[in-house]
């Protein structure tokens, strides 16, 4: 079950706070820090590490048998934060131009954090135990079938995204270190 909206806050604190040390580092060095420098380097490893991590940890809790560490509505808080902040660190990393590749990344990451937005407003409406189990029974009739399958539909259009979305992000990753960093 995901109770209130907490993870949203939270990172809705995280990104006043990173925008405010984006902000400094704007006044210090009087320049939109530059992807490929310190600072903007920086802030898009960290963001892009927050979002494979997005990607990865809630699926592998949600499909783990053996090992249950933690409830599922807890990491499904912690993939909707980090799907959130690493995706807003990944956007000041761009230093607001999206030319070729990267640019098609940055639409990619855009359209996956409005899609979970989507996902989460769908899921909420499937009543669940407080570990995240769907709940069978009368209760739950033909208004909250529609819901799950919804939610089925949105799962065959979501996870797609985000596999276009890494594959689109290990080719600029590539090309920028390529290009960007080694040739320097
Ligand atoms: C989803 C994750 C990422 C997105 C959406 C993204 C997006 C972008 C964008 C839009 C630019 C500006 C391109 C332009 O000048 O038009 C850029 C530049 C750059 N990115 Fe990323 N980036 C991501 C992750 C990373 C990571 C993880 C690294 C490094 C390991 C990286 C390294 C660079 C470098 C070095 C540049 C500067 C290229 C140059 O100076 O020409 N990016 N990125
Ligand atoms: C970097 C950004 C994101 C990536 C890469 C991502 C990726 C994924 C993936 C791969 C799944 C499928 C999990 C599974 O069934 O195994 C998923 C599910 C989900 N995501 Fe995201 N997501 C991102 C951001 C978000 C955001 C911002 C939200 C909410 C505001 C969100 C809400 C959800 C919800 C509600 C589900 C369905 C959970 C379920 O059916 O068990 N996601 N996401």
């Amino acid at each position: 079950m995901l109770r209130g909206n907490k993870e949203l806050w939270l990172a809705f604190l995280a990104m006043i706070l990173i925008t405010g040390v984006y902000a400094l580092v704007v006044l210090l060095t009087r320049e939109i820090p530059p992807a490929g420098d310190l600072f903007g380097h920086g802030i898009g490893i960290v963001g892009f590490v927050l979002m494979m991590l997005t990607e990865t940890l809630y699926s592998l809790r949600k499909r783990s048998r053996s090992v249950k560490w933690g409830r599922m509505s807890t990491w499904l808080q912690i993939h909707i934060f980090t799907g959130i902040v690493g995706p807003y660190m990944v956007l000041l990393h761009t230093s607001w131009k999206f030319n070729g590749i990267a640019g098609v990344t940055t639409l990619l990451t855009v359209i996956i954090v409005v899609s979970g937005f989507i996902g989460r407003y769908v899921f909420t409406r499937i009543p669940r135990t407080m570990d995240g189990l769907e709940i069978e029974g009368t209760l739950s009739q033909e208004a909250l079938k529609h819901a799950r399958r919804l939610l089925a539909l949105w799962h065959t259009v979501h996870i797609p995204i985000g596999i276009a979305l890494f594959i689109s992000a290990f080719v600029h990753v590539g090309a920028a270190l390529y290009y960007a960093t080694l040739l320097k």
